[in-house]
């Protein structure tokens, strides 16, 4: 296996998924409900490890988080943001993400492989528009993720980078996104090819430049 994609059923990963096996890549996506992918509910402990049992001793060379919920999108800051989304979305945006690492870092080790995390321009503190308080403060925790692990695992040769995919027309994005799903996968593969242990722990754009912490 080349790489490996989360939430590979519709949006981004999908394209990502058909951008890489178009290419020739021996690349597996992820969902919670599509007997043509993996089986994976990342906020689920249990189907996270069934997904690394699944692979075995695979070698990973790629690894791309990029399942993720928005749910609190237009919310009111007086009426809005329910504490039952809080946990909901920490469970897929940041517990899942590091569930879904640590499971297969066996097969990542394996491989000396990478891991992509797909965070978002919203995990940004130094650009704090206000607003999407659960979405951002849960991609500000995945960006703080990847960075730390970036910090762990250089000295394996591991590297691991952090990226905004564009705004994107996507269920998350909506149709007036300024990015095709199509032209974010193609940048976002040009992105994890050049990821390197020279580079780990960098915060990109899905076009190349470096986004503000
Ligand atoms: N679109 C944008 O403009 C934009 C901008 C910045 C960042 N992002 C980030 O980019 C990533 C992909 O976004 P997208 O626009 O492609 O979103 P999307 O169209 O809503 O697709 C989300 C994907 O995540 C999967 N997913 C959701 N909950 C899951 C869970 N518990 N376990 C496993 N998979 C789960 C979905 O699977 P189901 O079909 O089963 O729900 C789907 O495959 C996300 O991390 C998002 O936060 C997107």
């Amino acid at each position: 296996m080349d790489v490996l994609i989360t939430g590979a059923n519709r949006g981004i990963g999908a394209a990502l998924l058909a951008d890489y096996r178009a290419s020739g890549y021996a690349a597996q996506g992820t969902a919670r409900n599509d007997p043509a992918l993996l089986p994976l509910d990342v906020s689920d402990p249990a189907s996270v490890r069934a997904l690394a049992k699944s692979l075995g001793n695979t070698p990973l060379p790629l690894l791309v988080c990029n399942a993720g919920i928005y749910l609190d999108k237009g919310h009111d800051l007086t009426a809005g943001f329910a504490p039952d989304l809080w946990g909901e979305t920490f469970a897929v945006n940041v517990t899942g993400v590091f569930l879904t690492i640590q499971a297969l870092l066996p097969n990542i080790r394996a491989a000396r492989g990478k891991i992509a995390i797909i965070s978002s321009q919203m995990a940004s503190q130094e650009l704090a528009p206000g607003g999407s308080y659960i979405y951002r403060a849960s991609k500000a925790a995945a960006l703080n993720l990847g960075r730390n692990l970036a910090t762990d695992l250089k000295s394996e040769g591991i590297a691991v980078g952090i990226y905004h995919p564009g705004w994107v027309q996507t269920d998350m994005g909506g149709e007036s996104a300024a990015v095709t799903p199509q032209d974010a996968a193609r940048g976002l593969r040009t992105r994890f090819d050049a990821l390197s242990p020279a580079t780990t722990g960098c915060f990109e754009t899905w076009d190349g430049r470096a986004h503000p912490l």
